[in-house]
Formats: structure tokens, sequence, C-alpha cells
């Protein structure tokens, strides 16, 4: 695609633009230009009416809310999952909405990582997000295992990308279990996920993703893939809310096995509430589930995955490149001399995209400061990481084009020199 540096682009952009619509579908913070959907998404008015919609259940209804609520609260989970498992290519009874994203990989690798004789090794990367590493070494350690010897992490080559090649390398058949990003939280690559699949179990190694960075942006075919498991966070692309609720996705070939961390809620809705002494798990993914949904936490998913799967998971994705393609080219002719001097760490290629753009500069921390006092929201990672996430269904070509100008405007008036060295709380 031939992008151009004018205003009157970004706004023919915008004129042609599918999804220009669902803009309006969101809550605008007054005067901000959002480009922090990775990590927080916006709040839809979908969510807002899911939301209140169950609060009004629970004033109405009362405990009654469990059976006779609009969708049931007790297979709330169950009903959200289904409603969620076409955006990544599984049956509607292969993924459950529970949990967080940390305490769902934790019940996953206690269930998924079953180390024996020689095959006692978890294999993960040195750039996964830091909960991911922690989860495992906790779970090495319950297993009486020793982390340093039981943790194999994939190194960078270059600080920012993980090749899928070094993972295959690493792949032996002292391996148990790969437990991999889909997207990476910094660099915003996307790993090949059916290749990594695929090789995996020719090793007979399972294989799980935690896909936080990528459902709700790019589409996944897990039941195509045949993928183990896999969890995400529903607070991002997903626009779940705050600490929503998280996901968890199970392949049908595993129904059966016993969850790592049992838990009433996973019961058989059938033999729930005979109050067994025995567990009794779920015959599908809702058997992940530990406890009892957290409804206030989870009724904004609801009116989220409805927008996502009106505008389609294939059209976002498209809406997606093209414009992480925009941010890059803008980034590329405007930016890119002195005395800007910024440079992009995300992948060119489309297949090894995600949904945000890793902006890298000496002075991140500064210049993500400065942004922010333009109105901006960016978030920094270190040590030298600006991420600008252009959500599609409410960022337009014409934000991303504004977005530019402000750091082009940042560096022409130093203003981020004004700012201190020293870095707050970075969220
Ligand atoms: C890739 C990834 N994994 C795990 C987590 C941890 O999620 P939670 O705090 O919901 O457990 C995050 C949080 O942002 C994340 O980005």
């Amino acid at each position: 695609m031939q992008f151009s540096l004018g205003e009157d682009f970004a706004l023919q952009l915008d004129a042609e633009d599918p999804l220009a619509a669902f803009k309006q579908r969101f809550h605008h913070i007054s005067g901000v230009i959002y480009m922090d959907g990775n990590s927080l998404g916006l709040m839809s008015r979908d969510s807002e009416s899911t939301l209140r919609r169950v609060i009004d259940e629970w004033r109405t209804l009362g405990i009654g809310g469990w059976g006779n609520a609009e969708i049931p609260w007790i297979t709330y989970a169950e009903s959200l999952g289904a409603m969620e498992a076409p955006l990544v290519g599984a049956e509607p009874d292969e993924v459950v909405v529970c949990g967080g994203t940390t305490i769902n990989m934790h019940t996953l690798i206690a269930t998924f990582y079953d180390p024996r004789g020689a095959r006692r090794k978890i294999l993960a990367d040195e750039l996964n997000f830091p909960s991911d590493l922690y989860a495992l070494t906790a779970q090495i350690r319950l297993r009486g295992g020793d982390p340093d010897e039981d943790l194999e992490l994939v190194k960078s080559r270059d600080g920012n990308l993980i090749e899928e090649d070094d993972i295959m390398e690493a792949m032996t058949d002292e391996v148990a279990l790969a437990l991999l990003p889909s997207v990476y939280y910094r660099s915003g690559q996307l790993l090949d996920m059916a290749l990594l699949t695929e090789r995996a179990h020719e090793k007979e190694i399972t294989i799980g993703f935690d896909c936080s960075h990528s459902v709700g942006v790019v589409p996944h075919r897990f039941d195509d893939w045949g993928v183990d498991f896999a969890f995400w966070c529903n607070y991002k692309y997903i626009n779940g809310g705050p600490g929503a609720t998280g996901s968890i996705y199970v392949n049908k070939r595993h129904f059966g096995k016993m969850p790592g961390l049992a838990g009433w809620f996973g019961n058989d809705r059938a033999t729930m509430f005979n109050m067994e002494t025995e567990f009794d798990p779920a015959k599908t993914a809702a058997a992940w589930q530990i406890g009892t949904t957290t409804m206030l936490s989870t009724a904004p998913l609801e009116g989220a995955i409805r927008v996502i799967s009106e505008a389609g998971i294939e059209t976002i994705r498209e809406k997606s490149l093209k414009i992480t393609a925009y941010l890059m080219f803008l980034v590329d002719e405007l930016l890119a001399d002195p005395p800007y001097n910024f440079s992009v760490c995300t992948p060119r290629d489309s297949e090894r995209r995600g949904g945000h753009v890793g902006v890298v500069h000496e002075d991140a921390w500064r210049v993500n400061e400065a942004l922010k006092a333009h109105g901006v929201v960016p978030d920094f990672r270190p040590p030298n990481i600006i991420r600008l996430a252009p959500v599609p269904l409410y960022v337009s070509y014409m934000d991303v084009w504004d977005v530019a100008q402000h750091l082009k405007a940042v560096i022409d008036d130093r203003e981020h020199e004004k700012f201190s060295k020293d870095r707050g709380v970075v969220t």
C-alpha cells in the first residue's frame, strides 16, 4: 500500500474505513488521542449497558440472578466463552471466561506441565511478560524442580525479537511444555503459532500461548493449529474493562483431564449443588473455572465481545495492519532523521506484526511524558520504547497523523527536556 504524508491523505483513509462508525460506539476522553488500548481498552457504550443490566439484575433479582437473569449468571462464564470462541477459532465449549490472566496461567500450567523422566523442562523465552516467567518459575518449584535447570529461556538475538527458528531449535526431548506469547508486549512481534504448534507436537511437547496482546485484534485458529491451551486477558483489545475477567481455551482433545487447580465452579453444573466431597469436573473447558464468576468484572465483556463480533475480526485485522503500517510510514518519513531519531522495533512483515507499534528513542521516557502533555496517551516500556496502539475500532487515521505531528513538535520544541529523567510509577 502506498501512503503519503499529507493530512488530506489521512482524511481520505478515514473516509474509506469500513470501521469508522465504530468510533462512536466508545466513550472518548475529552481532548485525548487514546493510543494505549494495548494496555487498557476504552469503554464501549455496549459494555456500559451490559454492566448496567447486571447491576439492575442484582438490584431486582438478588440471588435469583444466578438462575433467572437475562443470561443466567450460573453459566455466564460458559455463555461468554461461547460468544468469544469464534474470535479465536474455537468451538463454543472450548473457551470459558473466568479468573484472571496470571491465575488462569497457573491452573493451565498446573494441568499441562507433566515432568517425567528426562523430559522436565519448560520452554519459554526471555522477552515474555514477567508474570509468565514468575508463574513458570513458581510452578517448577511446586513440582520440586529447579528453575535454573528446568526453565529454558530462548534468547533474543537483538533484544527486541525472538526468532521462531531459535524456539524450534530449543524444542529438545528434554522439554515437556512450551509456553510462549502470541504477540510480544514490547516489540509487537507476532509469533507463528501454527508453525510452532506443529513443530512442538512433532517433538511430543505440549504447547500453550499467552494471547493477551492478540485476541481482539488478530484472528486465531486454535483448533486448526491444534494448540493445546491458551489464555488471555480481556482488558486490552477486547475492551472488557480494568482488571476484566480473563479467558481460557482448552482444546477439546484434553476435555476430561483433571484441572490443576480444581474448584467448585469447575464442577459439572448438573451435580454442583449436590455438594459432594468429590469433584465432578465439567466435560468441557468450563472445568478450568475455579471459583464463583465475578459478575461485575465479567458483565462489561458481554457488550465488548458483541462490538468486536459485529465489526468482524478479519475486518479489524485488515484495518490494524493498514493503520500500523501507516504509523510506521509516518515515523520513517517524518521522524527518522536527526534531530528526531525515532525508529521502529516492530516487524514490518504483516505476518509478524500484532496490533501495536514500538517506537524507539534514546530519550523515550521523557518523550512519552511530553506526548502525554500534548493529550496523547501512549505508554513507555523500558529501556527505550514508546508503545502506540492504533486500535482499529476507535482510532482513526487522522488520529495517527496527529500523533506523528505531536511527536515532531515535542522534538522541534525540545519539550521533553523539561521533564525529569526519573521514572515515576509506570503503567
Ligand atoms: C502478556 C501478558 N501476560 C500476562 C499479564 C498479566 O495479566 P494479569 O495482571 O491480568 O494477571 C499481562 C498484563 O498486562 C500481559 O500483558
